[in-house]
């Protein structure tokens, strides 16, 4: 059985981890100056070598993608940190800014040196403003010991890095809109290819990582490729920050290596479901990944494992539901914030998920038509792969898994013409289109 790992987490119990003090007391920028041995070939090919998945969503190889970026064209090349973790359910980059901020920054200057790289930058959610402050506090620290800025620890490199605050948009965390968002534009979505590897911030060759990505860049190197690939399976090794929240007793950020199966972290970390209530579906990494069951409850968390069971690990945000929710509602809830999300750039998302909404909200409201599941079937599959960005796709998911495993509480509903009895308002709010709270109704008492 797999063991709670800290290796991302090892400084959360040191009170002072977030200040220089704390973090190099800790070990802190020993990697780097390790690092700073080595060439920028040789610590690409060793981030490669950890088989390292990005840790923002798609699961991407991390030295793969560092491969990428063309190192011959004579034009900058850039590091962007994605630190806007817009996904519903994931909280774990702003724990790991907030309480180890200078993990990050080390990562990113061994990234940056890693990549040729210069100049580097954080996107960070515009309401994360104690991770921000906590960030200006450790990049003060940071350049003015040398750890950042020109000639880094006496080696020659430079790596400069700027903290953007974003304005808080959810299609901002996409890439490419980041990119748009970062240069001044409105943060929309950018056709693919050219990739941002060949020409992203500036039209310049571009790297966009996640934070947790970069956070265990100092571990690979301090320890090895070796050491990083005994965490995990063979193709999803490694530390994974699962964010764990809904109706269990602890929720909250809890490391463990890949693979680890959902019940084990539920059980082991968060004290199980809360009492008397049953697991009945679950996100397994964010609103955008497709529900599953209690009959999937014992499902190694990774990304090949995840799949095959039908969904995504995503960014590791658990999202656990008993017997007590009405799966409809939560799939409104969720459906409202990518109606509201949705950037309008492209036809099937922005009037898709609208009407989506819509269909919803009408069954819910007792309204509803047998025929309006038919409907919404065929909204999600004229949605999911032909939206202009994977936020149309992630706004079908709910729809489509719930519809697969939950269709006989659909039909119960449009039968009934309203929740049944056992359901009552709860604490949960919906955001409307105009920015308007509706208390939600779909916990049972
Ligand atoms: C609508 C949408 C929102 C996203 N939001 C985030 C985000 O908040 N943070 C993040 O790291 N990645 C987000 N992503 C994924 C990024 O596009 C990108 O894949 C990621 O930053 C790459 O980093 P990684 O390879 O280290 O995972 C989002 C993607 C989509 C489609």
């Amino acid at each position: 059985m797999p063991e709670p790992v800290k290796v991302l987490t090892k400084r959360y119990e040191v009170e002072d981890a977030h200040t220089l003090d704390g973090y190099v007391r800790t070990g802190g920028y020993a990697a780097l100056r390790s690092a700073l041995g080595s060439s920028p070939e040789q610590l690409r090919q060793l981030v490669k070598d950890s088989g390292l998945r990005g840790r923002g969503g798609a699961g991407f190889p991390t030295g793969v993608k560092w491969g990428f970026v063309p190192q011959d064209t004579g034009k900058p090349i850039y590091l962007v940190i994605n630190a806007d973790e817009g996904e519903p359910g994931t909280f774990k980059d702003r724990e790991l800014m907030e309480r180890d901020p200078h993990q990050l920054l080390e990562g990113i200057v061994i990234a940056s040196y890693a990549l040729n790289c210069t100049r580097a930058f954080i996107f960070l959610r515009g309401e994360y403003l104690w991770p921000g402050i906590r960030i200006e506090q450790a990049l003060a620290e940071a350049y003015r010991e040398g750890y950042i800025g020109r000639d880094v620890l006496g080696s020659g490199v430079d790596v400069d890095i700027t903290l953007h605050y974003a304005a808080g948009a959810y299609i901002c965390g996409e890439e490419t809109a980041l990119l748009e968002a970062l240069e001044g534009r409105r943060g929309q979505p950018r056709l693919r290819p050219p990739f941002p590897a060949v020409a992203g911030l500036y039209a310049s060759p571009t790297v966009v990582n996640n934070v947790e990505s970069i956070a265990n860049v100092p571990h690979i190197v301090e320890h090895g490729a070796e050491w990083y690939r005994s965490m995990g399976t063979e193709k999803s090794p490694g530390p994974k920050l699962f964010c764990v929240s809904g109706e269990v007793v602890r929720p909250g950020n809890y490391e463990w290596p890949l693979g680890t199966p959902a019940r084990q972290i539920v059980e082991e970390s968060c004290g199980g479901m809360l009492e008397g209530r049953a697991l009945k579906f679950w996100a397994p990494g964010g609103s955008s990944t497709p529900l599953l069951t209690a009959e999937h409850y014992d499902v190694p968390m990774d990304f090949d494992s995840i799949a095959a069971e039908g969904s995504l690990l995503g960014t590791g945000a658990m999202m656990m539901f008993s017997e007590r929710t009405s799966v409809v509602d939560a799939v409104l809830n969720w459906t409202k914030f990518y109606e509201h999300e949705s950037c309008g750039k492209c036809t099937p998302c922005r009037e898709g998920v609208f009407w989506m909404a819509q269909i919803l909200e009408r069954i819910l409201e007792g309204h509803g038509r047998i025929e309006d599941l038919q409907t919404l079937d065929d909204a999600c599959d004229n949605i999911f792969g032909r939206s202009f960005c994977a936020l149309g796709d992630g706004a079908t998911s709910p729809i489509k898994s719930s519809l697969k495993y939950f269709r006989n509480e659909y039909e119960q509903l449009i039968e009934r013409g309203r929740l049944p009895q056992e359901y009552a308002a709860h604490a949960g709010v919906v955001t409307d289109n105009s920015g308007m709270h509706r208390p939600s109704q779909l916990v049972r008492r």
